[in-house]
């Protein structure tokens, strides 16, 4: 799991017993909290740098290398604040899933939520893909709509949204193992 922020989707695995055996974070965060608590291995390769000199590939090849000794099969994204570079898709090739809080296509990027309330949809959602190296792309393993209700700000929006990821997100990650599991690919 690479997760940088609250972590309750993180939990939500843990919580159904999804097989998580380490987490990478890049910043000091409640997920990191989480996984110590859980007993869980934590790689924390923290970003120094959040600027405009950041190098992505240097730091990509410094997550690749924490998770190479755990040898997982599958890396799931929840939250993870940091865009990776190429090398984390050649690592793992078609074995990356990420949670967005949109339907994708619509909405992708950073302020989904905000983006969403901002354009005065009625609906809007969660969408699981497989990652690739172009950020919120990727083949759809699930989607759920979720209603923007009046007086719904990016906070309540937020939070409902990750009601609904908390319950998809663990029931496909769960069937992406199966599927690796069983020699097949995930799209
Ligand atoms: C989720 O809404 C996910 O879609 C987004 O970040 C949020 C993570 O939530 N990319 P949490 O930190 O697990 O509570």
């Amino acid at each position: 799991m690479l997760a940088s922020g609250t972590g309750t989707i993180l939990r939500a695995l843990i919580g159904e017993a999804l097989p998580v055996t380490v987490v990478v974070v890049d910043r000091p965060c409640l997920a990191a909290e989480l996984s110590l608590e859980a007993g869980i291995p934590l790689e924390q390769v923290l970003r120094s740098d959040f600027g405009s000199s950041f190098d992505r590939d240097a730091y990509t090849e410094e997550v690749v290398s924490a998770l190479e000794p755990y040898e997982v099969g599958l890396v799931a994204m929840a939250g993870f604040g940091t865009i990776l570079g190429k090398a984390i898709h050649a690592a793992y090739p078609g074995r990356i899933l990420n949670t967005h809080p949109a339907l994708l296509p619509a909405f992708k990027g950073w302020h989904a939520v905000r983006d969403a309330l901002a354009a005065g949809v009625a609906v809007t959602g969660c969408t699981v893909h497989v990652a690739t190296p172009d950020v919120d792309e990727g083949p759809i393993l699930a989607q759920e709509t979720v209603a923007v209700l009046p007086g719904d700000d990016e906070a309540s929006l937020a939070e409902r949204i990750k009601v609904v990821e908390r319950r998809v997100y663990p029931v496909t990650v769960r069937r992406a193992i199966e599927r690796l599991e069983r020699g097949e690919e995930l799209t």
